[in-house]
C-alpha cells in the first residue's frame, strides 16, 4: 500500500497551477453522451474519478481518447444504457450519468450508488426530478431501472443539490419541452456545465443563479471546452502554505470561486492578494477565526472544511466549525489528534483549540478531503509523518506530491 512520507517544518515558496476541476469535468464528461458528434475537453485532470468516468463512457460504446490534459469523446453510436456495478461503486458520483444516459438512450440501468465515507448519500431529489419529467423508475433489487421518454417539467429542489441540479440539466437538454429548476445549486461547476452544454447547442440559461431554464430537444452537435480550475485544490494549496509557513501563488483558478476560503485565511492572519486567475498568500502565525459554517455556494465550501481545520489546528485561539452539508465529515479529526491537535467534536460542531506545535505521526486517510487535510497538517508538524489511504486522495488531487514538492515541501510517495 503506497504512502506519503512528509518531513514537516519546511516553509513553502513558489507558484503552482491548479488542474481542471474534478467536480466540473465529471458532469461535463457525462454531458458528452448527449452529443452525436465528437467533443474535445481541455484541462481535464488525471484523477481516478476521471478514469472511472472514461471507463463508463467506453462501456456505453463511446470512443474515448486521452492525450495529456486533452480528452476526446465520440458518442456517435452509443450501444449501452447500463452503468456496471463495479464502476458505480468505484465512483459514487457516477449517478451523474443517469440524466445523460436516459436522455440519449431513452433508458438507463444503474445500481444505487450507496453511501460513502461522508455518510449516506441519498439521491431522492435526483429520482423525484427524473420521475417528474416522465421517467418510470423501478428500484427493485437495489438497482435503478429507468425508462423514458422525458418531457420538460417545473422542478423545485428542497436542497440546492449540486448533483441533482446537474442530472436535471442533462436530462432536460434531451427532453421534449422546457424544464425550470428552482432552488438550483449555484456552484461555479454548474456554470461550467451550462457553458459546455450551450457549446453543444443546448438552450440552457440561468446557471449560477437559483433558477435555471432548459429548453430541451435542440439538435446537439460536437464542441470543445476548457474546464475551469479546481477551486478546492486551490484552497488546499493555500491552506498548505498557511500550515507550513512561507508564501505561495496559486494560478489557473478564478479567485472569486474561493473568496470565502481566502477571507477566512486573511482573518486567521495571512496576507492574501488576488488577481483574475490567481491567489497569492503570505503566511503568518495563525489565530482562531469566527465560526466557519459550511453552506451551499457561495457559502463556505464543505470540501475546504478539512484542509482549513488542519491549518488552524496549529496556532493560537479557537475556531468553531459547523458542518451543515454532510453527516459525517469529521473523520480526519481523530487522525489530526494523533498529531497533537486539540479538537472536540459534538455532532455537526467541531471546536478547534490551536496548539503551538503539531508532531509527526502515522495517519490514515479515510476520505478525499480529509486525506488532503492530513497532508496539510503534516507539512506544519515537527518530524516525519507517514500517510496511508492515498487512493482516497488520488480521486481528487493530480500529483499532489509533485505540486507540493515544487513549492519546497519535503513529501515523497513510497
Ligand atoms: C457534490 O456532491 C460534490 N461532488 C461534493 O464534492 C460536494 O461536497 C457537494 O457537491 C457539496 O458541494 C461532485 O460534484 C462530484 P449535494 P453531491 O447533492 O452532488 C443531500 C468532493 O470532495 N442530498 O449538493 O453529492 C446530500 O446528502 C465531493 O469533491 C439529498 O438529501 O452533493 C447532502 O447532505 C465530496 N438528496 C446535501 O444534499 C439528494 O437527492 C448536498 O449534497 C441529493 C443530495
Amino acid at each position: 500500500m503506497s504512502a506519503y512520507i512528509v518531513e514537516g517544518g519546511n516553509p513553502l515558496d513558489g507558484s503552482v497551477r491548479v488542474h481542471g476541476a474534478k467536480n466540473s469535468v465529471l458532469p461535463i464528461l457525462a454531458a458528452c453522451l448527449l452529443s452525436p458528434e465528437e467533443c474535445v475537453i481541455h484541462n481535464c485532470p488525471d484523477l481516478s474519478d476521471v478514469t472511472a468516468s472514461l471507463d463508463i463512457l467506453r462501456h456505453l460504446g463511446c470512443r474515448v481518447a486521452r492525450q495529456g490534459e486533452m480528452v476526446t469523446v465520440d458518442a456517435g453510436a452509443p450501444t449501452g444504457w447500463d452503468v456496471p456495478d463495479n464502476l458505480m461503486r468505484e465512483m459514487r458520483s457516477s449517478v451523474i450519468f443517469l440524466g445523460a444516459v436516459l436522455g440519449r438512450m431513452g433508458r438507463a440501468d444503474l445500481c444505487a450508488p450507496g453511501g460513502c465515507e461522508l455518510g449516506p448519500r441519498p439521491i431522492d431529489l435526483h429520482l423525484a426530478a427524473i420521475r417528474a419529467m416522465g421517467a418510470q423508475i423501478d428500484e427493485s433489487g437495489g438497482g435503478l431501472h429507468c425508462t423514458g421518454p422525458l418531457s420538460g417539467a417545473d422542478i423545485v429542489l428542497s436542497i440546492p443539490s449540486v448533483g441533482a441540479t446537474e442530472n436535471i440539466m442533462l436530462a432536460a437538454a434531451a427532453a421534449r419541452g422546457t424544464t425550470t429548476i428552482t432552488n438550483a445549486a449555484r456552484e461555479p461547476e454548474i456554470v461550467d456545465l451550462q457553458t459546455f452544454l450551450r457549446q453543444l447547442g443546448a438552450d440552457v440559461r440561468g446557471a449560477g443563479s437559483s433558477v435555471i431554464v432548459i429548453r430541451g430537444g435542440q439538435a446537439l452537435h460536437g464542441g470543445e471546452h476548457t474546464v475551469i480550475g479546481d477551486r478546492i485544490v486551490a484552497a488546499t494549496y493555500l491552506t498548505a502554505a498557511a500550515a507550513a509557513g512561507g508564501q505561495v501563488e496559486v494560478t489557473g483558478v478564478d479567485y472569486r470561486h474561493l473568496s470565502t476560503v481566502t477571507a477566512v485565511l486573511k482573518e486567521a492572519g495571512c496576507a492574501v492578494k488576488s488577481g483574475p486567475d490567481r491567489v497569492f498568500l503570505h503566511s503568518a502565525p495563525l489565530r482562531g477565526v469566527r465560526p466557519v459554517r459550511t453552506a451551499p455556494y457561495p457559502g463556505f465550501p464543505t470540501d475546504a472544511q478539512a484542509p482549513l481545520m488542519a491549518a488552524l489546528a496549529r496556532g493560537s485561539g479557537c475556531t468553531v466549525f459547523v458542518e451543515n452539508m454532510f453527516e459525517s465529515r469529521y473523520r480526519h479529526v481523530d487522525e489530526l489528534s494523533r498529531m497533537g491537535a486539540d479538537i472536540r467534536v459534538e455532532g455537526r460542531v467541531a471546536v478547534v483549540y490551536g496548539v503551538p506545535r503539531l508532531h509527526a505521526a502515522q495517519v490514515k486517510a479515510s476520505d478525499l478531503r480529509g486525506g488532503a487535510a492530513l497532508v496539510v497538517a503534516a507539512l506544519g508538524a515537527e518530524g516525519e509523518s507517514r500517510i496511508t489511504g492515498l487512493h482516497h486522495i488520488d480521486r481528487g488531487y493530480q500529483d499532489l506530491e509533485g505540486a507540493l514538492s515544487g513549492l519546497g515541501a519535503r513529501i515523497r510517495r513510497v
